[in-house]
């Protein structure tokens, strides 16, 4: 299974190993630079099947940090151009971008938010800061709402031009998207709050503006956070309510991840913690979903995959320590996988 390539819409996968989006808090102004090559190029000589760049800012406040990557301007999107050049031209892998806002949970460094001078004024769905020492966010008018819907477009068409094979939105750990979909951070009462088709309305109208970007080469993904653990908060079923529906907006796979939007809130953290909840929005939506959370191991991978609770392994800490997972499995279970042939009197060991 882990080796068995997977399509959507034109995009071949060869394998199931996706390097799960991660910030590297280190850009200048939004622009990759030679870490980022690096970084990412590495992984792509690790035969991983698809790279996933981290959360992408589609406005400079959309970023977490300063040193967040953006995609707000031409220049930007070169940069990231060069990674997919080489990734393309050097690899089997395939290479997607996580566009993202942060709202609330902008303007902040080691999560801690920044002052105003050194930061900015952050933006939400309601006036409720994500902790309560926190600035009050900007409450976005039904104008703002649509700009930011504009700004993922925008993004998204950048993303296009510069050869990225997966557009992937942001809509979970409580950055902007989620803040809309929660009844705990959104309390809006106009149309974009209140009802679940309400506070759902701004996902799935930056999934229309993104998709009209998009062509048959290149494919929707949106994470979300599967549940928030909270009371009276954003659950399972509402995930899976809403992934059905993502489904005829044409996304291709939900990326089922959880939590971020309520401070506190206790996690049950153990090896594959999330991946019942990839599980049921896989099975009760009927969709494509990818697993995510304390994946490390290889046989780990291949048994959610032969129980059918995911159809794509994403792995984030684990291909820090390891860019050569995805070769290192293939080698393991006797499998073909992408190995540099540069590398390849390494492939037989001794
Ligand atoms: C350094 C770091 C940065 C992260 N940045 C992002 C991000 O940009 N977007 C995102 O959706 N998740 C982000 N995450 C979460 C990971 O993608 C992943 O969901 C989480 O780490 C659990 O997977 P793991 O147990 O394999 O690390 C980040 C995680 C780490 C460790």
């Amino acid at each position: 299974m882990l080796y068995t390539p997977i399509q959507f819409r034109n995009v071949e996968l060869k394998n199931r190993w996706v390097m799960s989006p991660m910030c590297m808090y280190s850009c200048e102004n939004g622009l990759a630079n030679d870490f980022h090559f690096v970084h990412y190029g590495s992984r792509s000589q690790g035969g991983t099947g698809l790279i996933m760049v981290e959360a992408t800012g589609v406005e400079p406040r959309g970023r977490i940090t300063n040193k967040c990557m953006g995609i707000w301007n031409d220049e930007q999107a070169e940069k990231l151009e060069k990674i997919v050049k080489f990734v393309h031209s050097n690899s089997e892998s395939k290479i997607g971008i996580q566009l993202a806002h942060a709202g609330r949970k902008g303007s902040t460094w080691n999560n801690i938010q920044i002052p105003v001078e050194e930061g900015w004024e952050t933006i939400a769905p309601s006036p409720i800061p994500y902790h309560p020492t926190e600035r009050i966010p900007q409450v976005l008018t039904i104008e703002d709402i649509k700009a930011q819907i504009q700004n993922f477009k925008k993004a998204a068409k950048r993303a296009v031009k510069a050869g990225f094979d997966i557009i992937e939105i942001h809509g979970a750990h409580g950055y902007l998207v989620h803040q809309f979909l929660s009844p705990l951070s959104n309390i809006r009462t106009d149309e974009y709050g209140g009802s679940f088709e309400n506070r759902i309305r701004f996902l799935l109208e930056i999934v229309d503006a993104v998709n009209e970007e998009l062509n048959e080469n290149v494919a929707l993904f949106v994470r979300i956070s599967g549940t928030e653990y909270a009371e009276n908060g954003w659950n399972i079923e509402d995930s899976v309510a809403l992934a059905k529906i993502l489904k005829d907006h044409a996304v291709d796979l939900v990326d089922v991840s959880s939590g971020g939007n309520i401070h506190g809130a206790k996690i049950p953290v153990f090896d594959g913690y999330q991946v019942p909840f990839s599980s049921q929005v896989k099975k009760e939506a009927v969709v494509k979903t990818g697993a995510v959370g304390l994946i490390t191991q290889v046989e780990q991978a291949e048994d959610i995959l032969e129980k059918g609770d995911a159809d794509l392994i994403f792995i984030a800490r684990e291909i820090l320590r390891n860019p050569y997972i995805a070769v290192q499995g293939s080698f393991e279970m006797g499998e073909n996988c992408f190995f540099p042939h540069q590398y390849l009197r390494a492939k037989i060991s001794s």
